[in-house]
C-alpha cells in the first residue's frame, strides 16, 4: 500500500483516540501532521479540544484548522500527546528531531499523561542509532567548540544546514548537530553524557517517554505497540 494512504489510515486510529474535551500535545512532522489534520476534521463536526503546538509549523496548521491552541506556560499537564518518530526501539525508546523542533517536542512530550508515538513500520529498529542520526539541539554561541567535545564522546557531528546552506535554526533559535549514525545501544546512559556537554540543550533520544505507538504496517494494518516496563523517562 502507498505511504500516504497507510498515513491517512494510520492518522485516522491515531486521532480516535482523541476524546472530549481533551488537552493535546500536538507533534510535528508529516505523521504528526496528518494526525492534526485528522483532529481537525473532529473538530470541524463537534469535537471539542484544546492543544499545544510542538512548533510554528504545528500552531500554523491546527489554526488553519481551528483546533483551539494554548500556550503551553498557561497549562500545567496534558492529557495526550501524539507525535512522529524518526526511529524506534523495542522498549519504545525513540529518536526525534528530524523535522528540528526536538527540544519542544520533549517539554510538551513530559508533560503529557499519556504520549502515544505514530509512525510508519520502517521506523522500527532493533537498536537505536542504525537507521538515523541523532540530533543535538546545542546554542548558536561557540558551536564548533560544542561538536568537537561530542566528538570526544565518540559522536560525528555536522551542523544542520537549511536549503539556503545556512545553518537551520529550530524554533527556540538554536543550531542542530546532527551525529552520524551509529548503534546506541544504551540511548540513557548516552543522554546523559551528551546533556552534560556544554553548549548543548538537549538531544533527540526520548528515554522511557513513550508509552504507546501505533505502527502502520506495510500492508495498511495499524498496530498497537506498548512499552514492556513502565520505566522512569530519563532526561
Ligand atoms: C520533528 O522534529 C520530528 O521529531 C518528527 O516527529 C520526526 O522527525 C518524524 O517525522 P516524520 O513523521 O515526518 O517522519
Amino acid at each position: 500500500m502507498d505511504r500516504s494512504t497507510r498515513l491517512s489510515e494510520l492518522a485516522r486510529v491515531a486521532a480516535a483516540e482523541v476524546r472530549d474535551g481533551m488537552l493535546l500535545g500536538l507533534g510535528t512532522g508529516t505523521t504528526a501532521a496528518a494526525v492534526v489534520r485528522e483532529i481537525g476534521v473532529r473538530v470541524a463536526a463537534g469535537l471539542r479540544v484544546s492543544g499545544v503546538a510542538t512548533s510554528a509549523r504545528t500552531a500554523a496548521l491546527a489554526r488553519e484548522l481551528g483546533i483551539p491552541l494554548l500556550s503551553f506556560n498557561q497549562v500545567e499537564r496534558l492529557d495526550l500527546g501524539i507525535d512522529g518518530a524518526d526511529e524506534i526501539d523495542p522498549e519504545l525508546n525513540v529518536i526525534k528531531g528530524g523535522g528540528g523542533a526536538l527540544l519542544h517536542e520533549k517539554l510538551v512530550a513530559l508533560a503529557c499523561d499519556d504520549y502515544l508515538i505514530v509512525a510508519s513500520s520502517e521506523k522500527l529498529s532493533p537498536v537505536l542509532g542504525t537507521r538515523f542520526s541523532l540530533p543535538a539541539e546545542v546554542v548558536s554561541f561557540g558551536w564548533p567548540h560544542t561538536e568537537r567535545r561530542l566528538r570526544d564522546l565518540g559522536l560525528e557531528a555536522t551542523l544542520r544546514r537549511d536549503e539556503n546552506g545556512r545553518p537551520a535554526r529550530t524554533d527556540g533559535g538554536h543550531f542542530i548537530l546532527d551525529c552520524a549514525r551509529q548503534p546506541i545501544p544504551n540511548p540513557a546512559a548516552l543522554g546523559v553524557a551528551i546533556k552534560e556537554v556544554i553548549g548543548v540543550v538537549d538531544h533527540g533520544l526520548f528515554v522511557g517517554i513513550a508509552r504507546r505507538a501505533l505502527i502502520a504496517e506495510p500492508d495498511g494494518a495499524v498496530r498497537l505497540m506498548s512499552r514492556p516496563n513502565m520505566a522512569t523517562p530519563q532526561l
